[in-house]
């Protein structure tokens, strides 16, 4: 069956694949073309409407990304977001400038004021606030748009043109921060495209399957399971792809928390699927010995991993494809896109300049993390699997801070199993998108009994996301914290103290490492 398509071209502004997920939100089939797709090619698509999304350029240099002037004659409706504004606006006639003074740029939360006769903003409150990141103006709006919205430094932070249905919003209606974002997408989509919302995650889940039998044919595949969310669906999603083709290997890298190889193990071993757990330990803790910088531990792990799976695909031999459950804040963070680094995360930028299988696939490269959960309800898991807090590949590793050793893991392990435990007894842990423990390389000096103690300082985080790209450190009840804290300096031994990260995410990130 097809579906009605919107497509996002992509001007490569940061929230690309945010906008694409607000309109998959929407219940509408939409799909991220680069901006230079020639337009004969976005026509046969036969979309009813187009995205243009924001990006780093400025419209008015020379070489900046442009589009086939023509694609505002095809009766097919138009939102534009920031550059996608501007551009819009250039191309038709209006006129774009650098912002002349400090006061017409805007970063961040701006109050914004609209008019709410205009399609986008039908319905939704007058005055609200709104997320700005633009340094240029539009000096001059094209003949026949309206202003739609103004901020006190810009009077034209919305502009709209009624009868050819083309909007541009100099804010990111994608962003969280922009009150009634989505149901501006929303009122974009069904008012001004005539969206029927005839998509859903189960039509992604037959179109990924299709795809993965396609790409596969007849051949072997290898999974890395690591029994966190993503990998678990991309588990379920490929074996009711391939089925007996599918061998799943667990590599238990003695960097999981108390008792989570056995646990992942039992739950796995249960599914009619080919699965494999390799015990690797000393291996792994042997390579890290003395490493203290996170990207190298980083690294370490990715290469070691991708080595683990290559011995265990020639066991089985004649494997071809190596699955991952890479998801697509891990794809942006790693810096594959125009974004800066921030971490490698170990199943992408971490990865070894040479891996040994023909390729790699990533079935949920393209979804944020609470898509992923829906789609493995799709696929028939259980909600204990599907609502697992994320558990990072590089695993306790990147808790540890600086040296790793067996004996710190183990003052981890049983410090992050206390706070697990008290936050579960207590039903706090249904309030948390993720929650650890972290041991920091600080000791203190602190007085036990009569005697005096010089032991390690240990971290508890705790934050409310929902897509883990930006995040707010948890309120979490005083009275719980006490509990864990004197549970975990009474019964773990070397921990005197123990602090609350009170960081958002930015500036700070989940992990410490
Ligand atoms: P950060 O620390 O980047 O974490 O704010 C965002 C989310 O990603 C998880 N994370 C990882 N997941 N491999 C993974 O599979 C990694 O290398 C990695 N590093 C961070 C982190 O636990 C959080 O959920």
């Amino acid at each position: 069956m097809s579906h009605q398509t919107v497509i996002v071209l992509d001007f490569g502004g940061q929230y690309n694949q945010l906008i694409a997920r607000r309109v998959r939100e929407c219940g509408v089939y939409c799909e991220v073309k680069p901006y230079k797709t020639p337009l004969a090619e976005l026509k046969a698509m036969d979309p009813i409407g187009f995205i243009f999304t924001g990006g780093p350029n400025s419209v008015y240099q020379e070489g900046s990304p442009k589009v086939d002037p023509a694609i505002f004659t095809l009766g097919v409706p138009v939102l534009g977001i920031c550059y996608g504004c501007q551009l819009m606006a250039h191309t038709l006639g209006g006129l774009v400038t650098a912002a002349q003074d400090d006061t017409a740029r805007e970063y961040g939360k701006t109050e914004t004021f609209f008019d709410t006769d205009c399609t986008l903003f039908r319905g939704l409150p007058a005055q609200s606030v709104t997320w700005m990141s633009h340094g240029d103006y539009m000096a001059k709006v094209p003949d026949g748009f309206a202003l739609a919205a103004h901020t006190a430094a810009c009077p034209n932070a919305a502009i709209a043109d009624e009868s050819r249905k083309f909007y541009g919003v100099q804010f990111h209606p994608e962003v969280n921060h922009t009150e009634n974002g989505l149901a501006m997408i929303r009122n974009f989509l069904y008012g001004a495209c005539g969206a029927a919302g005839d998509w859903t995650m189960g039509d992604y889940k037959q179109t990924a399957i299709r795809s993965v039998r396609e790409k596969v044919g007849e051949g072997k595949v290898l999974l890395a399971l690591s029994g966190g969310v993503d990998s678990s669906v991309a588990a379920a999603l490929l074996a009711e792809a391939v089925g007996s083709q599918l061998t799943c290997v667990f590599v238990d890298h003695g960097l999981m928390r108390l008792n989570e190889g056995d646990e992942v193990e039992a739950a796995f071993s249960k599914w009619d699927i080919n699965f494999v757990r390799v015990n690797a330990e000393e291996h792994f803790l042997g390579k890290l010995a003395g490493v203290t910088d996170p990207e190298t531990k980083r690294k370490i792990i990715g290469e070691e991993f991708i080595r683990v799976f290559e011995r265990e695909a020639k066991k089985i031999g004649q494997v071809d494809f190596l699955v991952q459950g890479t998801i697509y804040p891990d794809v942006i963070e790693s810096g594959l896109g125009d974004a800066a680094v921030i971490k490698s995360h170990h199943n992408v930028g971490g990865l070894p300049d040479y891996v040994d299988f023909k390729e790699i696939i990533e079935p949920l490269r393209l979804l944020f993390k609470d898509e992923v959960r829906q789609l493995g309800r799709e696929l028939g898991l259980p909600d204990y699997l599907v609502n697992r807090q994320p558990f990072p590949g590089p695993g306790l590793a990147i808790r540890v801070i600086g040296e790793i050793t067996r004996d710190k893991l183990d003052i981890l392990r049983l410090a992050d199993f206390i706070f697990r435990d008290e936050a579960v007894k207590a039903g706090e842990d249904k309030n948390l998108d993720q929650y650890f423990a972290v041991l920091t390389n600080m000791r203190s000096v602190g007085v036990m009994g009569d005697g005096r103690t010089y032991d390690y300082t240990l971290a508890l985080r705790a934050v409310v996301t929902d897509d883990f790209m930006t995040a707010a450190w948890a309120r979490i009840p005083y009275d719980l914290l006490d509990r864990i804290s004197t549970r975990i300096v009474n019964e773990v031994p070397k921990i005197n103290r123990v602090v609350y990260d009170i960081t958002t995410k930015p500036p700070a990130t989940v992990e410490w490492e």
